[in-house]
């Protein structure tokens, strides 16, 4: 509940931030938006980072996933769903519909570049849990992620958890390949699917 509470000052804020810069780049009909600078991009990672983290671990890590070393195709399609409504969350929506669509490409570019931040989750059981091979034509098989599949080795215990709870549910159906596997597992086999996976590094 706290973390909604600043999650949803920091995002109104963050919008008003963006909302001016929007009409400077020339947003009208028949105007060509012009093409982000690097300093532009800078700029809005600053406003990421109130969330995200200035050093890649996120101000809630619970709630705030890691987005420094993430796959940068993920990070797109993922900014994308929010200002779509695939993806239903009301701060990243509001947050990703300030944007400009030029924006996203190098936005999720920049974030891709960064080191993934370092964790100190407890180590992992030595055997996989039940079903994880069933992730790694995807996810990697180091859970690093690829062309078109998220990096999840190292995301937030709590953060996976909620994730995988919310395609079982169909709370989050922007990918419905997730939402299939993920209603193969009970909650206990996903609760230590995430704890396996956030330790890994
Ligand atoms: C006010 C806090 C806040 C700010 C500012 C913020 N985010 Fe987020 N972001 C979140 C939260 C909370 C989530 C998880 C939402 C959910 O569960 O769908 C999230 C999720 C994401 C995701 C999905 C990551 C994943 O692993 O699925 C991406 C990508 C992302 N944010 C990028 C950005 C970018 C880029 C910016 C700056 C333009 C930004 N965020 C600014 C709070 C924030
Ligand atoms: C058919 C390919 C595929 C398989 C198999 C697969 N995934 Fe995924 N997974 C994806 C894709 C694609 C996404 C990103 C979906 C989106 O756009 O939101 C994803 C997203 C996730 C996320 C959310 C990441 C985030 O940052 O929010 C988690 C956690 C996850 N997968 C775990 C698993 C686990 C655990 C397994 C095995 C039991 C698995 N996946 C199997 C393709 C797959």
């Amino acid at each position: 509940m706290l973390s909604r509470c600043v999650s949803t000052i920091i995002a109104a804020g963050f919008a008003a931030v963006l909302a001016a810069p929007a009409q400077a780049q020339g947003t009208q009909p028949g105007t060509q938006p012009t093409p982000p600078t690097p300093a532009d991009i800078e700029a809005k990672a600053q406003m990421c980072a109130a969330c995200h983290g200035a050093n890649g671990t996120p101000l809630d890590p619970k709630t705030m996933p890691n987005i420094w070393g993430q796959q940068p195709y993920y990070i797109l399609t993922q900014l994308v769903h929010y200002r779509n409504g695939m993806r239903e969350n009301p701060v990243m929506a509001s947050i990703a519909k300030t944007l400009q669509q030029s924006d996203l490409r190098p936005l999720a570019a920049y974030f891709a570049a960064k080191p993934w931040p370092a964790s100190n989750a407890p180590a992992a059981p030595a055997e996989p849990p039940k079903g994880l091979t069933m992730c790694t034509p995807c996810h990697q098989a180091n859970f690093q992620g690829g062309i078109s599949w998220p990096r999840v080795a190292g995301l937030n215990y709590d953060y996976m958890v909620a994730a995988m709870r919310s395609f079982a549910n169909e709370e989050r159906t922007n990918n419905m390949d997730m939402v299939k596997i993920m209603k193969l597992f009970s909650d206990s086999e996903r609760d230590a699917m995430a704890r396996y996976l956030a330790a890994l590094k």
